[in-house]
């Protein structure tokens, strides 16, 4: 099918949820992606940070290839092998714990969620109530888009699941003042990526977690879209060493398949118990192969060095960049995730980026996320960054216009 039907077949019959793009892909290879009529785009979007090694990694397609034609699903009243490596894989990278899998980002905070209430009703003294932040996001179930303060997510589905407070990001005076006799748990994402890579002062999340210890409360770390490497280490949290007590998991971590998890310090998982929570299809043995194939090419391939290096590089061009121009507020933004908050709109810089055949999206109104793969290499980097510097200039040039 052409590019052009594809988008109308969609039209005619998805659910209007999204507001896509009229462009449709047939093929992918590193950080590339192909139109039905063979255009090539360069790709610093990665489907919302999920392909992060490049589309059809070798390692990725050689594990999803060779488990479909052995096993694609047994439930989890059985065992396989790679759901079972997978969990000892997570386990040793987390520093110890327990794995609960599932199928999303969404999907494993509901699981940390429901933990953290678990936890909460039986060792925690029966609190429940969990504290998390303006501007953050955690998903869209009803549990997960209750922790999400973004109240433009929550329109129309009101009322919101009872049991969550929310306070301003990067302040850890305001988490203090929010806990009270029913807090269980204080939930935050290590950066906020849909919030328009919005990063907190360096010892944000250590003061977060002091509270926490003191307070008995639990720290969860919503690594959805920062962890498996984006930042330049394999884990967020791992830039200031604060371990969570509980971790979450999903985008890139399946290469591309759907998958999530949880990971939580091992006396915190024993409150779940047979029975207690539970996911058709979390753990599917394609999609733990394709992780385990994920971990391997971080750990080996030197993915996450060079997410730090070229994401570093990138960030300092783009600097230069915004100091030539009136309209860059800042860049921000830590190894493979960068912000380029505008001071307007940042739609039409977008869209004058896919005209040139490069992905990049908007997050926040006026920020221009790039989450490009981890290994991009410095000449790649080179030619996106000489179709934003143009994309912004005559962002610049027309928003002088409207001035004059
Ligand atoms: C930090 C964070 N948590 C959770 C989610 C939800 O993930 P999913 O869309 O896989 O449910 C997202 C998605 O953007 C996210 O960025």
């Amino acid at each position: 099918m052409k590019s052009a039907e594809i988008v109308e077949l969609a039209h005619q019959n998805l659910a209007n949820t999204y507001g896509c793009m009229p462009l449709a892909f047939a093929r992918g290879e590193g950080p590339y992606l192909y139109d039905p009529e063979g255009n090539r785009y360069l790709d610093f979007f990665c489907g919302l940070a999920v392909t992060s090694l490049g589309h059809a990694h070798p390692r990725i397609v050689a594990a999803i290839r060779e488990q479909a034609g052995m096993l694609t699903h047994v439930s989890n009243v059985f065992h396989t092998e790679p759901m079972a490596r997978l969990a000892a894989r997570l386990t040793a990278v987390f520093g110890g714990g327990r794995v609960f899998f599932c199928n999303s980002g969404a999907e494993a905070n509901e699981a940390a969620i429901k933990l953290a209430r678990r936890w909460g009703s039986g060792e925690g003294g029966g609190r429940y109530e969990i504290i998390s932040t303006i501007n953050s996001f955690h998903g869209r179930t009803l549990g997960t888009l209750s922790a999400t303060g973004q109240e433009k997510y929550q329109q129309g589905f009101q009322p919101m699941v009872p049991g969550f407070r929310l306070v301003p990001y990067d302040d850890v005076a305001a988490l203090e003042n929010a806990v009270g006799k029913n807090t269980v748990a204080i939930m935050l994402e290590p950066i906020q990526g849909e919030g328009g890579v919005v990063m907190p002062k360096p010892d944000y999340l250590a003061r977060a977690r002091e509270l926490c210890d003191r307070a008995k409360l639990l720290l969860i770390l919503d690594e959805v879209q920062v962890g498996m490497g984006r930042t330049g280490r394999m884990f967020a949290w791992q830039h200031g060493n604060v371990r969570p007590h509980i971790m979450t998991l999903a985008k890139a971590l399946g290469g591309g398949l759907p998958i999530g998890a949880m990971v939580a310090r091992p006396e915190i998982a024993a409150s779940l118990t047979p029975g207690s929570h539970g996911s058709t299809f979390g753990g599917n043995p394609v999609a733990c192969a394709a992780a385990l194939a994920v971990i391997d090419a971080l750990e080996h391939d030197g993915a996450i060095e060079n997410a730090g290096a070229v994401g570093g590089y990138l960030i300092e061009r783009l600097r230069e960049i915004a100091s030539r121009l009136d309209n860059v507020a800042e860049v921000r933004g830590q190894g493979m995730i960068i912000g380029v908050v505008l001071k307007h709109e940042a739609q039409p810089v977008v869209d004058a980026c896919v005209k040139e055949r490069l992905l990049v999206n908007a997050a926040a109104g006026n920020v221009l996320r790039l989450l490009p793969p981890l290994t991009l290499t410095r000449a790649q980097a080179d030619d996106g960054l000489k179709i934003i510097a143009r994309a912004l200039e005559s962002a610049a040039a027309a928003r002088r216009g409207k001035a004059a």
